[in-house]
């Protein structure tokens, strides 16, 4: 299989005020991924998960500095046009964010907000993207999909709504989905079912999937390697069954020791 993204370098910067020194968020961060790969981003809160993710989809807030290079099925994502990361984004790679409640509109219909990425990306027919939109919610497991579509994100519950997020970034079918913390706000049932309908879609789409989880068990469940992240820098990246036997940073293997024993042996 080939390589569908390589970062190379990656250091992020946060200008704060002109005259004061950046703030360092990652640091030299170097890592690629196969096509159909599933990795997992493991690291404490404020390791630099979310910054790492962001910048894959080139989605960095301003302010914060980018060096080095990100190369995703070619292109060069921090110095491409806007037009070709927007190309890009939604279609080749999508991401799921970390607040399902804040990533939607709350005064748009959630089916809607679905089949807006379908016209975003060249639909012009908006009957058509609606019935994809549709098609798309039962296929991320919601019943009744057609009633549900009608509903606005406050009316969902919690795994509904990460349900519906899931949708909006697999309706294109790209080729590599991030996913930040996609399960972190849900009970532990509802977690268990978002996560394997996510090992669902990847395996059935052939899809890569980037992780991110400060959750070793989650990440044990789903992704064949793991990277660990602390304090911006990439610390061990190895194959997840090694990482759970034989942890080689002192950090990973507090985050190794932090799990379930019964997880640790699968
Ligand atoms: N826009 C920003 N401006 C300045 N600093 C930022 C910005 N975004 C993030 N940071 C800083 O970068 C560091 C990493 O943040 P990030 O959100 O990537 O961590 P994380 O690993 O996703 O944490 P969590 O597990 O809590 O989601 C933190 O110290 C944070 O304060
Ligand atoms: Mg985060």
């Amino acid at each position: 299989m080939s390589t569908l993204l390589a970062v190379e370098g990656l250091c992020l910067d946060a200008m704060r005020e002109a005259s004061a020194s950046p703030t360092s968020i990652l640091r030299d961060v170097s890592f690629s991924l196969r096509e159909g790969e599933t990795i997992g981003v493991l690291g404490a809160s404020g390791s630099g998960k979310t910054s790492l993710a962001l910048s894959l989809l080139a989605l960095l807030p301003p302010g914060i500095m980018a060096r080095g290079r990100i190369t995703f099925e070619g292109h060069e994502m921090l110095t491409a046009t806007r037009g070709a990361r927007r190309t890009l984004r939604g279609r080749r790679l999508s991401m799921v964010f970390q607040e399902p409640l804040s990533a939607l509109n709350p005064r748009q219909r959630v089916g809607a907000q679905v089949a807006e990425v379908a016209q975003a990306h060249g639909e012009r027919n908006a009957v058509r993207a609606r019935r994809a939109a549709v098609e798309m919610l039962g296929r991320v497991g919601l019943a009744d999909a057609d009633r549900l579509a009608q509903r606005f994100p406050h009316e969902l519950a919690g795994g509904e709504r990460q349900r519906v997020l899931l949708a909006a970034a697999l309706l294109l079918d790209p080729a590599l989905l991030v996913a930040d913390e996609p399960t972190s706000a849900l009970d532990v049932t509802v977690q268990a079912q978002v996560l394997q309908l996510l090992r669902a879609q990847q395996r059935e789409r052939g899809m890569a999937l980037l992780l991110v989880s400060h959750d070793l068990g989650v990440i044990a469940t789903t992704c064949e390697r793991t990277v660990v992240l602390y304090d911006g820098r990439l610390v061990e990246d190895a194959p997840t069954r090694q990482l759970l036997r034989s942890p080689e940073h002192a950090h990973s293997r507090a985050l190794v020791d932090a799990i379930r024993p019964a997880e640790r042996a699968e």
